[in-house]
């Protein structure tokens, strides 16, 4: 059971989430003793997955399940899941004929470290990887929760999730869109996953249909306001903080809410997006303190 003790801060919950999940993904991970390539396969992977993250999809999966008693181990595993896919994205997001990108989590970005064909294999592995663990029975013990989980992962990367929003995403460079477009394109690119992360806490614990719509709400506010905060960082963050470069943006001539209405207006927005996700949350009083907490921290995250 995910039971807790005194109150933790935010800050410390993030931290046991991050050693958590990375001492689970040493479990889970190929090793490079174990790797039939013979080649840099799962050194690759590792490099990609161990290290900086914030594990913000994995904090989400935790939370959720810990609302409804979920045993660890599950929602442990379906967080690992989640953030080898969120890497996987990255990793081909980085990549020359994507943003181009070449530095990730304060290191050279895959590509560089290792080649790109490489980089899109790593990639491969990592969202292949995250369906086995799903579809394991160490996972789940009841298949239909096992099917669930590996169906709603599948949607929210998809064709009609974030691949559509990267698709969008790098087809728009010098091109202005409007205030719909964007927010399409970034609840795509960003929200599904984000959304994903929170249901797939209910489906393992069996959530009634309210805690369900309560959570989603909450998901898709949050999911948009993530993308803006992370729009905020390349505008006006510093390499040295996020870890990756910045500036990025407008040199692409990407089209997102801050080049378009200004890096005020965005914050005000995401402010108003954190204010209704954590609304969404007075279904569960109290026992959604962190995932309120974190709402909040994303409107002055500096990475
Ligand atoms: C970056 O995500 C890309 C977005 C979808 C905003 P994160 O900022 O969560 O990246 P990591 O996992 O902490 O590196
Ligand atoms: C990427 O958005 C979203 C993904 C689905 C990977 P960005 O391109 O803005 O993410 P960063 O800034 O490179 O992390
Ligand atoms: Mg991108
Ligand atoms: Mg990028
Ligand atoms: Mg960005």
């Amino acid at each position: 059971m995910l039971s807790e003790k005194p109150r933790l801060t935010l800050q410390e919950k993030i931290k046991k989430t991050q050693e958590d999940i990375n001492r689970e993904l040493k479990i889970l991970l190929p090793t490079e003793e174990n790797d039939p390539s013979g080649l840099n396969l799962a050194k690759s992977i590792r490099y990609a997955i161990l290290g900086s993250g914030k594990r913000i999809r994995a904090f989400l999966v935790l939370e959720v399940s810990r609302l409804f008693n979920v045993e660890e181990h599950s929602a442990l595993r379906t967080a690992c899941a989640l953030e080898l896919t969120h890497t996987f994205s990255l990793v081909h997001d980085d990549l020359p004929s994507m943003d181009n990108a070449h530095l990730r989590r304060g290191k050279p970005s895959v590509h560089v470290a290792f080649g790109e064909a490489l980089a899109i294999l790593a990639g491969d592995s990592m969202l292949t990887l995250s369906f086995e663990i799903l579809a394991e029975v160490e996972t789940y013990a009841d298949p239909k929760v096992r099917a669930d989980l590996v169906l709603t992962l599948a949607k929210a990367v998809g064709p009609n999730g974030m691949c559509a929003g990267q698709t969008i995403d790098l087809s728009t460079e010098n091109i202005d869109l409007d205030i719909a477009t964007i927010i399409r394109l970034q609840r795509l690119k960003t929200g599904c996953l984000l959304e994903a992360s929170c249901l797939m806490g209910t489906i393992l614990g069996h959530a009634p249909k309210e805690a369900k719509v309560a959570l989603q709400g909450y998901a898709h506010d949050l999911g948009l306001a993530y993308q803006i905060t992370d729009d905020l960082l390349d505008a006006e963050g510093s390499i040295d903080e996020i870890g990756k470069p910045v500036g990025t943006d407008v040199m692409l001539g990407k089209s997102n809410l801050v080049t378009l209405i200004g890096i005020e207006k965005a914050r005000e927005h995401a402010k108003m997006l954190v204010n209704q996700a954590i609304a969404h949350l007075d279904y569960f009083d109290d026992n959604a303190h962190y995932l309120k907490e974190l709402a909040r921290h994303i409107l002055s995250r500096r990475s």
